[in-house]
Order: structure tokens, then C-alpha cells, then sequence
């Protein structure tokens, strides 16, 4: 994943490379328009779920099973087709439970498998799918196999699992190659008095596992059957890019290694060898009734590439991150919008939109910001040294993006307190920090806990109620009370209720399946047919006109002037 110069430079040229004059202007969303259970994944809205800051059942300040069970009716009245649970596993959570101790078994601090089955069999019964995260790039250091792995000599099989190498330097006390780690340091820990050192991409508690092993992969099989056998109608897949690594290990081409670190194309990214993966995955949850799907978080460059994670005896889909890091202007996001339709075209698979996901700045905050900058990249939060957004600004923005997202053909993810209109919490102090990326980089890197804090439920509840208590695993700010469901349920303009309108007229309208065509429209605004919809967007701040007689369905906005469309506002309109 991630960040930093190189990233910057390989999107600006894949951005270049936008293929839209090769591929015209109209592009079909998908070959089949008729909508059947094998399609779900082509149009679908999935929701992210982040278990330890969306709902706390019993009090501990820490989210949960229960507390997502008992909000099945929220996101059921929310209108989403689909949850995404990012991990629950057993884990020393040393990376939010992205490093995984058990995969067969939820923390305790977050349930028990028979209450996750519970809410597998209560959102499928709301007509909910449900897929779960599978962090397959590594386990934790306190997996059964590592811990063998330290107590077994080098050479041994179980040290074959991981990816240990001698040291250099005449003891070994020199790292085996100057890799560093996504989150900060060097990406290697030395074993206490030995030459050999392990290998993590991310956290030293994140050991990396070792996929030129048949032992991992058959393991890996397993356990997907393990959750498809519950019911899962899929995975979203960790690292995606990352299980193999370029034989031989060879030193990065550069001094600073940390200036790579979340570089896009190196020896340990990208690598072709990873299709064979999916592929033998794509063998094992077609032999299960129904569709079951996976989708890939995998950082490339360039970014044709990612199309190869998402033929059709692979993956279903991969998220599509650079819609996420578009600059706030019109040229730009017809751009990306082309390009992305364009790509996935050409191996007939859907385009994903996303906007937040857990690692990168709420989009209310980060388009709230004079520069977008850095913090476009995931891991750039914003921190009370950093300068700050303007709230209103951000919010307003963020609204008119999401008329403009949800009417996009293809799958849509929310990530969660997205429908609220949420803000990153950018002015959160260190001393309650806990993104390893912080905790490696000693704050030089304000990390993601910004936008991991948990939702506000109630405005005058302790906790905004999160949970029965006061208790939160992060600070929440004393704006959430602005954001609480409760205050978004009675406000007719709410956030919320302009997320249900929006979700309830995309699929009365079934946009996800359909067909985009550009409209001229002045410089600051996007216009496009959808259907019998006319979507317009104005991202510049002066009032543009729109067309004659429209029938507005849905605003992002009150609009003031009749015939105009104000600035940062977007509108659906009834063809005529
Ligand atoms: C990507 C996840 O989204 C992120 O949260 C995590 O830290 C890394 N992968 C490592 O698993």
C-alpha cells in the first residue's frame, strides 16, 4: 500500500495516461443489465465496518458483535446491499487486528463466532450480504506458527512458513536487506541473539508469511473454506499486492530506503507470481453455492496493472484508490471517472468508488483543506500541528460527492460515519495515538487513528453513545454531537437522510447497473445521464445555470436561486 514522493509521481502518470480518447465517452457498467444474484458484487453498495469503532455492546469502549447486531436495523433502514467487516480474528491488535493471531476465531473483545454467526444469519435476512477481511501478507507474532517458528533452529520448517535470512555484517547484526517498513524503521527484526531476522512489510508484530510455501498456501485454503463454509459471501483481501516477494531479496535501488517505503513497484510488490493465488482462490469459492466474492486492496503502478487482479478467474473487483485522492475539481474527476470505466472494460469487471476507508483522512476533512497535499495518501492524517480544515466547507463537499459517487455505474463502498457527514478528528493529541505509524515514525507521521474513532450514536449520551459507558479506545471530539444519528434522524437535511435518499433513488433507478453519457457543462461542472437521471455536480464556487425546466429529485443543498446551481452542490434531475 501507501504513500510518500514515488507514490505521487507514478499516479501523476498514470493519471496522464487517461485512457478516455481511446475509449470514447459512454461506457457500459456491464455487459448484462438484468441484475441477478451471480451479478450482486457488479452494483452493490457495500458498507465498511470497522468492528472496534462502530458500536460497543457491553461497555468496554471498544466495538463489537452486539453492537453491530444491534444495529442491523440502522444500516438495513440505510439501504446498503452489503457489510464489510474489517478484521474480528484473535489478535494482540498491534495493528487494529490487521495482525491476525487466530483465523479461525473471533477476539473475545469483539464477540465469539457464534454471535458473528448470529449476525451473518440476521443481515442475510435483511437481504445484507456480508464479506470479511483476510489479511493473508502476514500473521501476528503471536500466531501459533511464528511462535514455533522463534523456538525451531534456522532451516527449520517451521521458520520456512516466514521469511527469515541471515543478517549481514560479520554477526549478522546488519538487516539482510535495506527494505523498510510501510509504518517506519527498517523492515526487518533481528531474533534476540541470533544472525537471522524476519522479515515484516508493516509492524514487527506483523511477521511477513512466506507464499513460495505450499504449506501456506494449502493452510490459506482452509481457511477460507472455514468462513465460506459459515456463509461469507466473501473476502476482502489485505495487501493484496504484497504475498511475493522477488526472489533473491535484492537491496532497493536508493540510500534512503524510508523514501520508498510506500512506493508502488519494488521487489516486494506487485509481483506476478500472486495470480496464481487468486486464481487457486477463485477455485475454491466457485465450488460454493451462490456468488461469493473477493475484493483486492492492492496499490500498483502503473495502473493498468490492477486489471490483472480482477480477470475473470481472479478477483471481483479491486478498490479503486486514486478516485479517492482526486483533487477537488471537475477536469480531474471526469478524468478519473473515465479512466477508471475504462479500465475495468477492458477485462469486464465492475469499477469500484470509494471515497474513506479506515486508512485515509474522512473526505469531509481532507476536501475541507486549502491543499489536499499529502494527505490524499493513506496513512497522511491531519494532526493538530498540521493546518486544519474548514468543517463547513469540507461537509459541504463531501455531500455533493456523494450524489456524485452513488450515481456512478458500478459498486460503491461507505465506510462507516461516511453517511453522516463525519469528520477525521483532526486535533487528537499523541498521548492517544495508537496507529503503529504514529507509534514508528515518533509522531513524524500523524498516522490514521483520526479516522478510527468511534461513532456517535446519541448527542447527549456519554461516549455519544458508542456504548453503555464513557469508554472509548480513542477521543472523540465534542463536534460528533453535531454528527449523532439521533440529531440526523428528525433534521429533514440531515446527512443521513440525504444518504437514504440517495441510496433509496440509486436503486430505484438502478444506476449501479447503468450506463454513463457526459453532457456539456461549464468548466467547474460535471454533467452526466445515468438512466432517466441527469446528474450535475458544480465544484467551482460561482452559481452555474441549469438547464431549463429541470425537475429536481434530490439536491446536496437548499437551492436558493431558481435555475441555479450553487457551488460545491450537486443535483439529480428527472429526464424529460
Ligand atoms: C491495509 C489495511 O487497510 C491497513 O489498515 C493495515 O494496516 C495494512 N494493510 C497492513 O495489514
Amino acid at each position: 500500500m501507501f504513500r510518500r514522493k514515488f507514490l505521487a509521481t507514478t499516479l501523476a502518470t498514470a493519471v496522464a495516461l487517461s485512457l478516455s480518447s481511446l475509449y470514447g465517452s459512454a461506457y457500459a457498467a456491464d455487459a448484462t443489465t438484468v441484475q441477478s444474484d451471480e451479478n450482486w458484487a457488479r452494483n452493490s453498495v457495500i458498507y465498511q465496518i470497522y468492528p472496534r469503532s462502530f458500536a460497543d455492546g457491553d461497555g468496554n469502549g471498544i466495538g463489537d458483535m452486539s453492537g453491530v447486531i444491534s444495529r442491523l436495523p440502522y444500516l438495513d433502514k440505510l439501504g446498503v446491499d452489503a457489510l464489510w467487516l474489517s478484521p474480528f480474528y484473535k489478535s494482540p491488535q498491534a495493528d487494529a487486528g490487521y495482525d491476525v493471531a487466530d483465523y479461525r476465531v473471533v477476539d473475545p473483545m469483539f464477540g465469539s463466532t457464534e454471535e458473528f454467526e448470529r449476525l451473518l444469519k440476521e443481515a442475510h435476512a435483511r437481504g445484507m450480504k456480508v464479506i470479511v477481511d483476510l489479511v493473508p501478507n502476514h500473521t501476528s507474532d503471536e500466531h501459533a506458527w511464528f511462535q514455533a517458528a522463534l523456538k525451531s533452529p534456522p532451516g527449520s520448517p517451521e521458520r520456512a512458513r516466514y521469511i527469515f535470512r541471515d543478517g549481514r555484517g560479520e554477526n549478522g547484526e546488519l538487516p539482510p536487506n535495506n527494505w523498510p517498513s510501510v509504518f517506519g524503521k527498517a523492515a526487518w527484526d533481528r531474533v534476540p541473539g541470533e544472525k537471522q531476522w524476519y522479515l515484516h512489510l508493516f509492524d514487527s508484530k506483523q511477521p511477513d508469511l512466506n507464499w513460495d510455501n505450499p504449506e501456506v498456501r494449502a493452510e490459506f485454503e482452509k481457511v477460507l473454506r472455514f468462513w465460506l463454509d459459515r456463509g461469507v459471501d466473501g473476502f476482502r483481501v489485505d495487501v493484496a499486492h504484497g504475498l511475493i516477494k522477488e526472489k533473491g531479496l535484492a537491496d532497493l535501488p536508493i540510500e534512503e530506503g524510508r523514501e520508498n517505503a510506500g512506493a508502488l513497484v519494488g521487489p516486494m510488490w506487485d509481483q506476478d507470481g500472486v495470480h496464481e493465488i487468486y486464481r487457486s482462490w477463485r477455485k475454491v469459492l466457485d465450488q460454493y453455492p451462490g456468488k461469493r466474492i473477493m475484493v483486492a486492496e492492492a496499490w500498483v503502478s502503473p495502473r493498468e496493472r490492477l486489471t490483472h487482479y480482477i480477470r475473470s478467474d481472479e478477483m471481483d473487483q479491486a478498490f479503486n484508490f486514486e478516485y479517492l485522492m482526486t483533487k477537488w475539481e471537475a477536469g480531474a474527476f471526469k478524468d478519473i471517472i473515465n479512466s477508471s470505466m475504462a479500465l475495468t472494460a477492458t477485462v469486464g469487471a465492475p469499477t469500484t468508488w470509494v471515497t474513506s476507508n479506515h486508512d485515509t483522512v474522512r473526505a469531509p476533512s481532507r476536501y475541507g483543506l486549502k491543499e489536499l497535499g499529502a494527505h490524499a495518501l493513506p496513512g497522511n492524517g491531519i494532526g493538530p500541528n498540521t493546518p486544519q480544515p474548514d468543517e463547513a466547507l469540507g461537509l459541504r463537499r463531501a455531500r455533493a460527492l456523494a450524489m456524485l459517487t452513488l450515481a456512478l455505474p458500478g459498486s460503491t463502498y461507505i465506510y462507516q460515519g461516511e453517511e453522516l457527514g463525519l469528520p477525521e478528528h483532526t486535533t487528537m493529541e499523541g498521548k492517544y495515538r495508537q496507529d503503529p505509524m504514529f507509534l514508528r515514525t515518533k509522531g513524524e507521521e500523524v498516522g490514521r487513528d483520526g479516522c478510527r474513532v468511534p461513532l456517535p450514536w446519541k448527542a447527549d449520551a456519554p461516549s455519544f453513545g458508542f456504548g453503555p459507558g464513557d469508554k472509548t479506545w480513542l477521543p472523540q471530539p465534542a463536534s460528533y454531537a453535531r454528527y449523532a444519528v439521533d440529531r440526523q434522524e428528525g433534521a429533514a437535511d440531515s446527512t443521513l437522510n440525504l444518504y437514504r435518499r440517495i441510496l433509496e433513488l440509486r436503486h430505484d433507478h438502478k444506476l449501479g447497473d447503468g450506463k454513463l453519457q457526459w453532457v456539456d457543462a461549464g468548466k467547474d461542472v460535471l454533467a452526466f445521464d445515468n438512466g432517466d437521471l441527469r446528474v450535475l455536480i458544480n465544484m467551482g464556487t460561482q452559481a452555474a445555470a441549469l438547464p431549463e425546466g429541470s425537475q429536481v429529485l434530490l439536491s446536496s443543498e437548499a437551492l436558493p436561486e431558481a435555475g441555479k446551481l450553487p457551488g460545491n452542490t450537486a443535483v439529480w434531475l428527472k429526464r424529460t
